[in-house]
C-alpha cells in the first residue's frame, strides 16, 4: 500500500460530481490516496479515509453477514474514463455508453470517493453486472450497512432523472458523515443532488412555485430534467425557471402530453416557464420570457421531459 503525502484537510467529502458538475479544478491538491490489490489482482486507487471506512464496512459484512466485499474500481483518471467510454461504445453502442458511463471529467470516480463494489460468494468472485443482478438480497444487506460507515448508494433505482444514471447497486460514495449518510439512506430514493439542494439552494435559476399537486422535492426533480436539457443549448443563459402552477397542469394538459408521447401512460403533467438569453439553436442574444417546458410523470414517479418552446 502506498500513501501519497498530501494535505487532506481541504477535502470536500460532499463534493457533487455529476452530468452537470465536473470534477472541481485542483481537486488533486487536497487528495491523499492508497493503492490496493483486489481479489483478481487489479490495482485500485482510493481516497485514504474512504478506504479506511471501506475496510470497516468490509469487516462488518464478513463477520456478520458472511459477505466478502471486493473493490472493482475506485479513483479513475480522465484518460481511464475515456478508455471505459470507448470500450462501452464499441461493445454496446454510443447510446448505451452515454447512458451508463460518465463523460470523462464528469465521473464521480475521478474524486477517489466513489467505489464500485463486487463480492465473493462461496469462494467465487461475483463481479459481472449480470451475475451481480442475480443476488438482490446480497445488495440489500450491503446497502443496509453503508450509512453507518459514511457511505451512500449513489444511483438508486428510479432516480435516473436526478442522478443521470440508472440503478447501480455496486456504486457507492463516501461522504465522511454517518449522520448525513443516514439521512440520505433512510429515505428510499433520496439522492445526493436533492440532499444538497443542488437544484435549488443558492441557485437563483430555480424558483418553484407553490403546488397542491406536487411537493417541492418533486418540482425540483422535474426542474433538474429541464436544466439538463438546457445545458445542451450552447451559448444560452438561463435566468429563471418556475413552475407554471397547478391550473396549467390539469386533465387537458395530461391528454396533450400523452398524445405527444403515446404509449408512455403518463398519469400527471407539469408545465414550467423559463426566461433566458438565446444562443446557438435559438435567436442569439434574444431575451426569451415565459418559454414553456412540458413534462410527464409516470406511475413510478419518474419525470420525462416531453416538449419545450410551445
Ligand atoms: N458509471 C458511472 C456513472 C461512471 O461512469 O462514473
Ligand atoms: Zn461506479
Amino acid at each position: 500500500m502506498i500513501a501519497k503525502e498530501k494535505a487532506s484537510e481541504s477535502m470536500n467529502y460532499l463534493v457533487l460530481v455529476n452530468r452537470l458538475n465536473p470534477l472541481p479544478e485542483h481537486w488533486e491538491d487536497g487528495l491523499e490516496t492508497v493503492r490496493v490489490s483486489n481479489s483478481v489482482g487489479d490495482e485500485v486507487e482510493v481516497e485514504r479515509k474512504t478506504y479506511a471506512a471501506y475496510l470497516l464496512l468490509r469487516y462488518d459484512l464478513e463477520e456478520n453477514d458472511g459477505i466478502r466485499l471486493e473493490l472493482d474500481s475506485g479513483r479513475r483518471s480522465v484518460a481511464v474514463q475515456q478508455e471505459i467510454m470507448d470500450r462501452f461504445t464499441e461493445k454496446y453502442g454510443a447510446d448505451y455508453a452515454a447512458k451508463t458511463v460518465a463523460v470523462p471529467g464528469y465521473s464521480e470516480h475521478h474524486t477517489g470517493l466513489a467505489l464500485d463494489l463486487y463480492y465473493r460468494l462461496d469462494g467465487k468472485d461475483i463481479y459481472t453486472n449480470e451475475e451481480m443482478a442475480r443476488y438482490p438480497g446480497i445488495w440489500e444487506k450491503i446497502h443496509a450497512k453503508l450509512a453507518a460507515y459514511g457511505f451512500i448508494l449513489r444511483y438508486p433505482d428510479n432516480k435516473e432523472h436526478i442522478t443521470g444514471y440508472g440503478y447501480e447497486p455496486w456504486h457507492v460514495r463516501y461522504i465522511d458523515s454517518a449522520e448525513i449518510a443516514g439521512k440520505i439512506m433512510s429515505r428510499p430514493g433520496m439522492t445526493l443532488e436533492v440532499y444538497l439542494g443542488a437544484v435549488n439552494d443558492a441557485d437563483p435559476v430555480i424558483g418553484c412555485g407553490p403546488s397542491a399537486l406536487y411537493s417541492e422535492e418533486e418540482l425540483k426533480e422535474a426542474a433538474v430534467q429541464i436544466k439538463c436539457k438546457f445545458a445542451s443549448f450552447p451559448g444560452c443563459e438561463l435566468h429563471a425557471l418556475r413552475y407554471a402552477g397547478d391550473p396549467c397542469c390539469g386533465a387537458e394538459s395530461l391528454q396533450r402530453i400523452n398524445s405527444l408521447d403515446p404509449g408512455r401512460g403518463f398519469i400527471q403533467a407539469a408545465k414550467f416557464l423559463s426566461d433566458f438569453t438565446g444562443g446557438e439553436g435559438t435567436e442569439a442574444g434574444r431575451a426569451y420570457a415565459d418559454y414553456p417546458w412540458w413534462l410527464g410523470r409516470t406511475a413510478n414517479g419518474g419525470w420525462q421531459l416531453i416538449s419545450w418552446g410551445q
